[in-house]
């Protein structure tokens, strides 16, 4: 059997327009613009807006188009859409049905979501990746989409500061042989005994919506944030070391390493463990704060559409969320 190469053929991203700042946030919950930069590097954060048509299909829609086009291909060129989403347009049809809707796309086109909380867009660039390996399909759009503004309590102090919406997007294509792009390597894990640390508990069909959960707002996400980072910087450092070793490479090797953009004291720790200069890590939490599994795609595109990454550099990827979902993609641009 032939195995071809993959390459990231296109990218794009899309985040609203509206901008919620720290200082905003200190009128709807006890906090302070210090504390949150301080502990999480977060300024500000975009939010979608449903009356501009800003839900995920929505929002996704602008990031894959720049996507097909960077790409040089039409819509109906993609023969299967994977879109990682946490809390998707509606429970089904699934949101890349609703973007194939969207995007023209008359073809056969295959429609999966995939929810692996923030770490879905790198379990999607590994399914895709097989995809294209084994010669099932040549382009596959991978999604990455989350209006976390829509699970977020905007009550709780704990949580409701660290996220923010967006969307980003990649075309997969099968590389040409004289072509050196590839995936190279990915790990994925998932740690379901921590499952209790960062979940949404309400809502689905074993506890579905009642005025008491309304009430109680048990709509929203709930969190024990050091778990949950303690977690992040100990599986993304583990994996980005597997792939290093089996692929008999080191930190020098690595042109610019992306991780998930949840907050930079977690992108900070890990690069030290992993003895990992911080000039090398492409971070924008800043600006757009924890868009989930939408971070890494659009920290990528940014990088990509101001000339820091370019053809041939080595690139690795890195995320964690909810599950305990981990995983690590190496690159070969
Ligand atoms: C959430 C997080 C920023 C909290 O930082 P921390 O240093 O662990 O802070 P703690 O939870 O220990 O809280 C310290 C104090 O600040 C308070 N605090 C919590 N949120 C606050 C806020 N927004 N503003 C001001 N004070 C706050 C706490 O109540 C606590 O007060 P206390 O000492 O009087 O009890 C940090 O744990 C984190 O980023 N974890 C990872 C979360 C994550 O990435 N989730 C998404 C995964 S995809």
């Amino acid at each position: 059997m032939e195995f071809f190469n993959t390459k990231i053929s296109g990218s794009g991203k899309f985040n609203p327009e509206k901008i919620m700042t720290n200082e905003d946030l200190t009128k709807m919950v006890d906090t302070s613009d210090e504390w949150i930069v301080q502990r999480t590097g977060i300024k500000e954060r975009r939010i979608a807006d449903l009356d501009k048509g800003e839900y995920p299909s929505g929002m996704a829609y602008y990031a894959a188009k720049d996507a097909i086009e960077k790409a040089g291909l039409e819509p109906n060129d993609i023969d299967m859409i994977l879109f990682s989403i946490t809390l998707p347009d509606m429970l089904f049809p699934s949101t890349a049905s609703q973007l194939q809707d969207k995007l023209g796309i008359t073809t056969h086109c295959a429609c999966l979501d995939i929810n692996a909380a923030c770490t879905g867009w790198v379990y999607g660039l590994t399914l895709g990746n097989s995809l294209i390996q084994t010669g099932a399909y040549k382009n596959v759009l991978v999604v990455g989409t989350e209006m976390t503004s829509a699970f977020n309590n905007w009550e709780d102090r704990n949580s409701c500061i660290l996220f923010g919406d967006g969307s980003g997007a990649v075309v997969l294509s099968r590389a040409e042989a004289t072509e050196e792009c590839a995936i190279v390597d990915s790990v994925l894990s998932c740690d379901s005994s921590k499952a209790d640390t960062l979940i949404l508990y309400k809502g689905g069909s074993k506890a579905p919506i009642t005025h008491e959960v309304l009430n109680n707002k048990e709509q929203y996400v709930t969190m024990d944030g050091q778990v949950v980072f303690k977690n992040a910087v100990k599986t993304m450092a583990k994996h980005c070391a597997t792939l290093l070793k089996r692929n008999n490479l080191t930190t020098n090797d690595i042109d610019w390493f992306i991780p998930h953009q949840a907050n930079l004291r977690i992108i900070e720790t890990t690069a030290k463990l992993l003895n990992y200069p911080m000039e090398k890590v492409i971070c924008n939490v800043e600006k757009y704060a924890n868009t989930s599994s939408a971070s890494i795609p659009i920290a990528l595109t940014e990088a990509i559409n101001d000339g820091r990454i370019k053809r041939g550099q080595t690139l690795l990827f890195a995320a964690f969320g909810a599950g305990l979902t981990s995983g690590a993609v190496l690159i070969k641009f």
